[in-house]
């Protein structure tokens, strides 16, 4: 039986094993998911576990998707992301001994959940909310689809900055402010508890913008209850879930030197798995 894992922390939260496990089953798969709470230290142990072959492939999730970088053997994602968020093991032809790659299946699972709302960010003024560990895969996945500008926001300036250095097209704003846009995105973790507050003045944006939310527990944030009083669209970060899971699936079941795996559907069943807390 193959051995699937995801790694993070905090992870209880986290609903991959409901869903691989729902796809393995549903393409009979003999396999098992599971999930674990690591810390920064047990990444190597981890890593070592997949070369071993005691594990087939790992999602890695908050806060540790830069972290596993250096313990990698080849990393195939766009090297401005800093980000990997799907392991999978290929085997070297040479040595016959287990390779480690990296991807990042985030920048595919943001497109696709636009994809899925059917909103074109052609054209559009976007602005980003947050500099933290998923913002930089938002930001390549949003000048891919030819925004008309990005502008950014983070509390920490100087983390917006390094950003700027990555994206020199991004238009720095300061925290507090509040701009026109179409499409604003919360990237932020502010929202994940109750209380948390985004600073921005609801009354001063205009009608009918996209407000999107990264989180999607709990469904709707402040964020997005602010907008939707004010008859805003509202999407939160479920589909985007979904879909770089999606993607991720398709990683951990390609077959040797195929480019690609299942690509298991993300439907209604799908969505009403996780729904269900
Ligand atoms: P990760 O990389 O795991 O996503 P992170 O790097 O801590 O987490 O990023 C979290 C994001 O939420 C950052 O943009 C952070 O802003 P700072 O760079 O200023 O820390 C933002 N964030 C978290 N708590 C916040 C708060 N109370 N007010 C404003 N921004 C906050």
């Amino acid at each position: 039986m193959k051995k699937y894992l995801v790694i993070g922390n905090p992870i209880d939260h986290s609903l991959s094993p409901r869903l691989h496990n729902y796809w393995f089953k549903e393409n009979n798969i003999d396999a098992v998911y599971e999930k674990k709470q690591i810390k920064e230290s047990d990444i190597e142990g981890i890593i070592s576990e997949m070369r071993n072959g005691k594990i087939d492939g790992i999602n890695v999730t908050v806060p540790f998707k830069k972290s596993v970088l250096p313990f990698l053997d080849e990393v195939q994602i766009p090297k401005k992301t800093q980000s990997v968020n799907t392991i999978f093991i290929e085997k070297d032809n040479f040595t016959g001994s287990n390779k480690l790659i990296g991807r990042n299946t985030d920048i595919l699972g943001f497109k696709f959940s636009l994809e899925h709302i059917k909103y074109s960010v052609e054209g559009k003024k976007i602005f980003v909310l947050g500099a933290g560990g998923v913002t930089p895969s938002i930001i390549y996945a949003l000048e891919e689809m030819k925004p008309s500008n990005i502008m950014l926001s983070n509390r920490t300036k100087e983390k917006a900055k390094d950003l700027k250095k990555l994206f020199p097209q991004l238009e720095i704003v300061e925290w507090g402010d509040t701009k026109n846009f179409d499409m604003i995105i919360n990237t932020t973790s502010l929202g994940l508890k109750e209380n948390d507050k985004i600073s921005i003045d609801y009354d001063q944006i205009g009608s009918e913008k996209l407000f999107y939310d990264v989180i999607y527990n709990p469904k709707k944030t402040n964020f997005l209850l602010e907008a939707e009083k004010r008859g805003h669209q509202i999407e939160n970060g479920k589909m985007m879930f979904a879909y770089q899971a999606q993607a991720a699936f398709s990683v951990f079941t390609m077959a040797p030197d195929v480019l690609e795996g299942l690509k298991p559907e993300v439907n209604k069943k799908v969505i009403e798995l996780l729904e269900n807390d």
